[in-house]
């Protein structure tokens, strides 16, 4: 069975006081969810301090984005062993935001979830569609290209050990969110595109999750949990998306 896991997504929010007030207030006594944030790059160490300090067995370091090089002459870029390096555990690869601004295809975003496979470390696939394509009744068929872009570079087995998001693209950052049964419909078509080796494979909801949906969503069969980007600003409220999912 699958671990119920929530992450925060701090996008390109905060600053250095920002995280040390977040973890003052972060209390996660009782959460028996698994939790990772994701800061920016520059506060990847400083956050895993914090992970550290709180001493929460069930909390570890996320990371947003990922190079698909393994090091060289990559100005920018930031590699996977960089990231075990900072004691990282979590990478988000094909977020929404990094498909849409930056082009990444969904070649590249196989590759780097190759990359954050080979380091050892978990990948957060997210995939999603956009409100045309849901519109135009081509929700499933965007969600299957998405995962078959990995499973061609990786084969099925690439599902084990690592984690999918579905974030309806017109969901994130709206206030929209889906519907809980319209999400785990969605679910439930990833869970059996992924197979047997996908069964332990943690599949997390993202899109405008705060307190007051979590719940509903979590109740959901194959909502494991989700991946929080604007709740996760505030650690009161991102506590109580963690407590709603175990
Ligand atoms: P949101 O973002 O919770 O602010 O909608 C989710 C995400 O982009 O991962």
């Amino acid at each position: 069975m699958p671990s119920s896991l929530v992450i925060a997504n701090w996008k390109m929010h905060g600053d250095r006081a920002f995280a040390e007030a977040f973890f003052s207030a972060l209390d996660l006594t009782g959460v028996a969810a698994d939790v990772a944030i994701c800061p920016p790059f520059p506060y990847l160490s400083l956050v895993a301090g914090r992970v550290e300090q709180a001493g929460f067995g069930q909390l570890a370091l996320g990371a947003q984005s990922v190079c698909a090089e393994e090091g060289g002459a990559f100005t920018g870029e930031v590699s996977a062993d960089m990231l075990v390096d900072c004691g990282v555990r979590y990478v988000i690869v094909g977020h929404s935001e990094r498909r849409s601004l930056y082009g990444e295809t969904s070649e590249l975003v196989a590759r780097k979830f190759a990359a954050v496979k080979k380091a050892g470390l978990v990948p957060v696939l997210c995939v999603g569609e956009t409100l045309e394509e849901r519109e135009a009744g081509r929700t499933l068929e965007v969600i299957s290209g998405q995962l078959q872009a990995v499973a061609d570079c990786l084969g099925v087995e690439a599902w084990r050990g690592a984690v999918v998001a579905y974030e309806p693209v017109w969901a994130i950052g709206t206030g929209k969110t889906a519907a809980p049964e319209q999400a785990q419909e969605v679910h439930r078509f990833i869970r059996e595109r992924l197979g047997e080796a996908g069964g332990d494979t943690p599949l997390l909801y993202g899109g405008s999750v705060k307190s007051g949906n979590a719940e509903a969503l979590f109740t959901q069969q194959d909502i494991d949990g989700a991946l929080v980007g604007g709740a996760s600003l505030d650690a009161k409220e991102f506590v109580s998306i963690c407590r709603a999912a175990g």
